[in-house]
């Protein structure tokens, strides 16, 4: 068979193959290195170890001395040369020529970057998914004993008058029975959203009183809330209360964020292909590191000393169940955009 078929049969290999001489410089290599940001030409007499920049060394399957003359295969993260990590596992081989001296080393890549990054968000919803099984089952057998404290301590309340400092334990333990009864709640809200309410409705008016809702807390944080609505709004099949209490706990959020004040921002447009109606709610407030970004939607997921953690889960399982969607935008140095979109059927 003539070159040409090996060379294709290397080509239309799904992985990177290449060999090297002694000193680990490219002799060979097929055309997948370009899947890694590098043109064909000029590779051939490069270090291979210049190209494989490897940013984080992994198990090695095999183990032993890393000589030339071992067969290896090691997992390791690879940047590519736009500086995008992959995952992949390589597995080398000494290259003997015909009087059996070491003349080089063939290597084969296999990227499995995709598949890991599957298996990860798997793993990570199966352990949400357990984790919420086991919370709702203890909200539940908690809910029913601290109705009874609540109410026990609402009856001792009206009957005793108690001195000052012993009126203040008496408060804080109150408050602190209040606050568990508000995670409770929510937390049961979230794992059993209740059955929903649509009809077509105004979505301008749903803000507006939300706001109104808001406003006392608004005043007392200084935030001014600017409504910048769309100047056509079609009716959009939404439940009133469960809006509500989507915007409501996304300017919680922005009137937290915002510790000395300032603005928030509402924008309502119309988006073409998908028909959807598109709220914007932006602050100027402190705004999320990028590596917290993927976890707010997630329960319990938190920065603040007395948050649940549930306020943006609770905004994603509502939005869903409207078969609309929720995002949020986070920039250094300029807040947070959450954006929510609803279909328009
Ligand atoms: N507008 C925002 N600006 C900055 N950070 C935000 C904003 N919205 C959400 N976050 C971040 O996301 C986290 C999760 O928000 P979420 O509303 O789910 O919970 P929480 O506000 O901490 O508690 P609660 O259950 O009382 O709402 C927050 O703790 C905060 O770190
Ligand atoms: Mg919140």
């Amino acid at each position: 068979m003539d070159v040409g078929f090996y060379k294709r049969l290397l080509d239309n290999c799904s992985d990177l193959i290449w060999t090297t001489d002694v000193e680990g410089r490219i002799t060979y290599i097929n055309n997948k290195i370009t899947k890694f940001g590098y043109e064909m030409d000029g590779l051939i007499g490069r270090p291979m170890l210049e190209i494989l920049n490897v940013r984080h060394m992994g198990k090695d399957r095999t183990g032993g001395p890393l000589d030339m003359g071992t067969q290896r295969k090691l997992e390791m993260v690879i940047e590519d040369k736009g500086g995008n990590p992959h995952r992949v596992v390589v597995s080398s081989s000494p290259l003997y020529d015909d009087n059996n001296n070491i003349i080089g080393v063939m290597g084969v890549l296999h990227d499995d970057t995709e598949i890991y990054s599957l298996m990860t968000k798997l793993k990570h919803e199966e352990r949400l998914a357990s984790l919420g099984r086991l919370a709702t089952g203890i909200a539940h057998e908690i809910r029913n004993p601290l109705s009874s404290i609540k109410m026990n301590l609402d009856i001792l309340g009206k009957r005793l008058s108690l001195p000052h400092q012993e009126q203040e334990h008496f408060d804080i333990a109150k408050e602190g029975v209040a606050n568990l009864e508000k995670i409770v709640t929510e937390f049961i809200y979230y794992a059993k959203p209740m059955p929903m309410n649509m009809t077509r409705q105004d979505l301008h008016k749903t803000i507006e009183d939300t706001v109104a809702m808001a406003r006392l807390q608004c005043d007392e944080a200084k935030l001014s809330v600017v409504l910048k609505f769309a100047e056509t709004m079609p009716p959009v099949s939404f439940d009133k209360v469960k809006v509500q209490q989507v915007l409501l706990n996304i300017l919680l959020n922005a009137l937290q964020a915002s510790k000395h004040g300032g603005t928030v921002e509402i924008t309502t447009s119309l988006t073409q292909s998908p028909s959807r109606a598109r709220v914007d709610v932006a602050d100027h407030g402190e705004w999320i590191i990028e590596e917290n970004v993927q976890f707010v939607f997630d329960p319990f997921f938190t920065t603040k000393k007395s948050g649940t953690g549930l306020g943006l889960s609770i905004v994603r399982s509502i939005m869903i169940s409207h078969n609309g969607t929720v995002n949020i935008q986070s920039k250094h140095n300029e807040g947070t955009t959450v954006t929510l979109e609803f279909p328009i059927t």
